[in-house]
């Protein structure tokens, strides 16, 4: 890929070019006050966005509730699939999870979606369950994902390869 690629939090600035991405992404896309609030008035919440050179081209999201860590959203560009942006943004929030003391990540994926869940489990996540029905504008059920972060060589070997680094965290090593 020929550009500057960098991973930032998600400001409101962004939020035009997320949800331009939201809504190519998702049946049911979130509104921008939903990304508002989420940026405002959730302090749990911790969401960055993947930019080539100035353009936002993928963001993702999750909720940090004590020890645990919730995916909330994830999502690249059509552009700019396949070109591991979705591994990237993944690895970016596991390692905000781990400098913060998140033991667990967890998320929800449509068993239709064999994009997401191939990323999901090349980064380690494990199918541990079902909801039924969960997705309500489709009826799908959700394949629930854990990962476990204690002892997470999956992404400290991930880091090495890949030489890359988060800016404002630091890995723990176990
Ligand atoms: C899921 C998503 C975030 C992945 O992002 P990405 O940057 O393409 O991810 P990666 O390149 O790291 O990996 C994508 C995987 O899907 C596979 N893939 C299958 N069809 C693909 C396609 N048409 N384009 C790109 N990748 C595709 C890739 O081969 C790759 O797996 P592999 O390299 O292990 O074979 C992206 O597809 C997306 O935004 N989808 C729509 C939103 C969504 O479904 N989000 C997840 C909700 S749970």
């Amino acid at each position: 890929m020929i550009g500057q690629l960098k991973y930032v939090p998600l400001r409101a600035e962004y939020l035009d070019q997320v949800l331009e991405i939201e809504r190519v992404s998702f049946p049911t896309p979130w509104s921008k006050q939903s990304f508002l609030s989420e940026l405002h008035d959730n302090s749990m919440a911790y969401y960055i966005v993947c930019m080539l050179d100035e353009k936002v081209i993928g963001y993702g999201g999750m909720w940090i509730i004590l020890d645990e860590a919730h995916i909330t959203n994830v999502a690249v560009h059509p552009e700019h699939r396949g070109k591991r942006i979705g591994q990237g943004i993944i690895f970016y929030l596991i390692s905000k999870a781990l400098s913060l003391g998140v033991c667990r990540m967890t998320l929800e994926v449509r068993p239709s979606n064999l994009s997401a869940i191939k990323l999901y489990q090349r980064m380690g996540f494990q199918a541990a369950g079902r909801r039924k029905g969960y997705y309500t504008d489709t009826k799908e059920d959700a394949i629930i994902m854990w990962k476990t972060l204690i002892c997470d060589n999956i992404i400290r070997d991930f880091s090495e390869k890949e030489g890359m680094e988060c800016p404002d965290t630091k890995m723990k090593s176990n």
